[in-house]
């Protein structure tokens, strides 16, 4: 399979570093030199819905495509506005596609995840044209009151339109033990037999820990799937990091021995978006002219599970 149109959405409410450090415990430069974020986007009247759609409609553009050509849409999500049907199945109707459809929490991974699976389904002979779209709000799932979380998250949706080619070169997705170093539980109804009570509670994460996996795990991902290529660091044009801490991002670069200008950011404006993270730097770099037909691509990305997944492919 090959991306054949790429989009993305974010909601119009900026949140600067400022603008928190007005309602917490924190300053812009802890901020910055911390994790490189300046501001972020949150949903103020939108849904990670209408994102989801919004960025979806934008991809079937770039790829000359409309939505009844489309034969699977995946949609990687953590949360959002409805807990049944998924979210896939209400981005399948509003953008009038007719095919099976299903969500997928791969945390911040999800966009690796959903492209690995989609090529399965390339490979098996199941689809023709495939549907990925990615749409988060993270900021939603924080304590607005703990400045060690509320800081880093944005919310924003990033698709691709994927068609029939021989573009991916390699992929490797991986689990490691640790999931209680990043998660949230649901908030559950109350029902008068369990006698657990209520589970309100926001988001963990353990941020050295997570740190720690993301930057081993990332350099590890990155060299098995060069070898796998057969391809050297240098031979990559584009490394597309999940944008979750710029300190991560210079690691890896100092790590593979590679120039910052192979590794586009936009953390600085939208922190951490989970899995859209991935197709929004995308659909941004595309969008700069800085992605050329041929040019080697080289993704990686991190979170809660934990998990982490890398990709190579001919652009
Ligand atoms: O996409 C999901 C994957 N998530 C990640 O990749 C996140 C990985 N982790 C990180 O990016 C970093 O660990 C953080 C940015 C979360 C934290 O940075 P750190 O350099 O590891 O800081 P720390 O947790 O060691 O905290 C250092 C200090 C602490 O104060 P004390 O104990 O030294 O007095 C924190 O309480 O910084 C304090 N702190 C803050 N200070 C001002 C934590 N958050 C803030 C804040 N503003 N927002």
């Amino acid at each position: 399979m090959k991306i054949s149109g790429i989009g993305s959405s974010l909601p119009k409410q900026v949140v600067t570093n400022q603008m928190l450090a007005e309602i917490l415990d924190t300053s812009d430069e802890w901020i910055t030199t911390r994790t490189g974020i300046k501001e972020r986007r949150v949903l103020s009247s939108e849904y990670v819905l209408d994102l989801a759609v919004d960025a979806a409609q934008k991809a079937l553009v770039d790829a000359n495509l409309e939505a009844k050509d489309l034969d699977f849409v995946i949609v990687a999500n953590v949360v959002n506005e409805y807990v049944t049907p998924a979210l896939s199945c209400i981005v399948k109707e509003k953008i009038g596609a007719k095919c099976p459809c299903i969500d997928l929490n791969g945390a911040c991974v999800g966009f690796i995840y959903a492209c690995d699976i989609a090529e399965a389904y390339y490979k098996i002979g199941r689809v023709k044209n495939v549907l990925v779209v990615c749409a988060e709000a993270p900021a939603h799932m924080l304590d607005w009151h703990d400045r060690t979380c509320a800081v880093l998250f944005g919310a924003g949706a990033g698709a691709a339109v994927l068609t029939p080619g021989d573009n991916i070169i390699t992929t490797r997705l991986t689990s490691s033990d640790g999931w209680d170093r990043l998660y949230e539980m649901h908030d559950l109804q109350w029902c008068p037999f369990d006698k657990k009570g209520s589970t309100n509670l926001p988001l963990v994460m353990h941020g050295q820990d997570v740190f720690r996996f993301a930057t081993s795990t990332c350099v590890n991902d990155l060299n098995v799937v060069l070898k796998e290529a057969n391809l050297t660091a240098d031979q990559i044009d584009t490394y597309f990091i999940h944008q979750a801490n710029l300190r991560i991002i210079k690691y890896i670069e100092q790590m593979l021995g590679q120039p910052a200008e192979k590794f586009p950011t936009n953390i600085e404006k939208y922190g951490n978006t989970s899995s859209a993270s991935l197709p929004i730097l995308l659909d941004e770099t595309k969008r700069a002219g800085k992605l050329h037909e041929g040019d080697m691509i080289a993704f990686s990305a991190f979170g809660a599970g934990l998990v982490s997944g890398a990709m190579i492919m001919k652009w």
